[in-house]
């Protein structure tokens, strides 16, 4: 079986559905369930005999030592994580806390764990450590994309708490042998994604009558990739990936924030027009840029292609369809989302 931690959040929460669809392999879900963790998500496999639940921190070093050997797991991929840049700008402990120290103690957890296995199963161990392009920083507009040999830049606390979490699984190898791999993935939308972020954010917006919040001049660069396409290049990195590699995952799709938001909304308009007939895209509106706002972030994914043959199947025009087409569809998921604490961080980032 597999450990999966952070499974009750945005990507981690896309990731076991889709294992459980395509994989015959147990799968153990540790998750703390901070405001960004929602067992909602996996109503679906809920009952599925190869599912189970825990609730736990990643820095809870007995409980993933008790997990560990209970489950014996032949792999453990690590999503859990702080995951919001402004959250961390307002509040950076439980980014240090979760990102650093709890990754930390995962892998010290796990290399208790691994070095007491067989040599089979031991050789056989993986542990894959989901990160994100911010590490590298920020690229001016012409610059060639991220590679992997990229430097490490990291420009707010979230980004270098991730930096940190890097080093220490890269540490952990090149020391103590820990067979580990890691990921490096840009920007993802699609299901399930916490309506803090600026696609499900703005898609909740529009429709609910609310301004659609540009920081800045809107012209910051991301590069999107949808979230099941990142869930399949975690797949075949843990399948084939080379021991100690760092893959970078993206999708190609290199697009401002502005045009992002202006094609939800003509997508919004097609799909589900506002009741006066006008568009969506009336409801912009330019506030307050973050502080340290990264300008560009862009994926060189050539290596995961060369290597190990991945390819996205999603363009942004069929991913952002799909995407807007499933919050249409399940309404209920985002109204749900009603915890007192979402509700007070976006009074405090919005002054609402
Ligand atoms: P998310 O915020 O939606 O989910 C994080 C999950 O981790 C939540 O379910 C939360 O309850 C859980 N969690 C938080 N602290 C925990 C702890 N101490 N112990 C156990 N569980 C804990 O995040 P996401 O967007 O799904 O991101 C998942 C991972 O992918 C993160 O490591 C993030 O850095 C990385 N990543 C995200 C993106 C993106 O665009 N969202 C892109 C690249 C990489
Ligand atoms: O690049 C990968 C990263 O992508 C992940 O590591 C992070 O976990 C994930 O949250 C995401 O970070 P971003 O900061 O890029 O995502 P966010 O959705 O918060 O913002 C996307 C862009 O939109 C960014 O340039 C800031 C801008 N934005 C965001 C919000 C929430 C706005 O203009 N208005 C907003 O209200």
């Amino acid at each position: 079986m597999i450990l999966v931690t952070g499974g009750a959040g945005f990507i981690g929460g896309n990731f076991v559905l889709d294992w459980l669809d395509v994989q015959d392999e147990p799968v153990v879900n540790l998750d703390l369930l901070t405001y960004a963790g929602n067992l909602e998500t996996l109503n679906r496999v809920a009952d599925h005999p190869h599912y189970q639940f825990v609730q736990g921190d990643i820095g809870d070093s007995a409980l993933v030592s008790r997990l560990l050997a209970e489950h014996q797991p032949r792999a453990i991929i690590n999503f859990a994580a702080e995951s919001h840049v402004d959250r961390s700008i307002t509040g950076p402990e439980d980014f240090i806390q979760t990102n650093i120290v709890g990754t930390f103690r995962l892998l010290e957890a796990t290399r208790a764990y691994w070095s007491r296995l067989s040599d089979h199963d031991r050789a056989a161990f993986r542990f894959l450590h989901v990160s994100t392009d911010e590490v590298y920083g920020s690229l001016d507009k012409t610059a060639p994309a991220f590679t992997e040999t990229h430097r490490y830049e990291p420009n707010s606390p979230y980004s270098a708490s991730k930096a940190a979490s890097d080093h220490l699984v890269r540490a952990y190898h090149h020391t103590y042998g820990l067979p580990v791999l890691t990921t490096n993935c840009s920007n993802n939308y699609g299901p399930y994604h916490f309506p803090e972020k600026l696609i499900p954010l703005c898609i909740h917006n529009a429709l609910t009558g609310q301004p659609l919040p540009i920081y800045g001049d809107g012209q910051q660069i991301r590069d999107w990739l949808y979230v099941k396409d990142h869930c399949s290049a975690i797949r075949r990195v843990l399948e084939a990936g080379s021991l100690g590699e760092v893959y970078n995952v993206g999708g190609w799709n290199e697009k401002a924030n502005l045009e992002v938001v202006k094609t939800l909304c003509a997508i919004l308009d097609e799909e589900q027009p506002r009741a006066d007939g006008l568009s969506y895209a009336t409801q912009i509106s330019f506030v307050k840029d973050r502080p340290g706002h990264d300008r560009r972030y862009a994926i060189d994914a050539s290596k995961l292609e060369r290597e190990l043959g991945w390819k996205p199947a999603e363009t942004f025009e069929s991913g952002i369809r799909k995407t807007v087409r499933w919050y249409l569809a399940n309404p209920d998921w985002v109204a749900h989302i009603t915890s007192g604490a979402y509700r007070d961080w976006t009074n405090k980032q919005y002054g609402l």
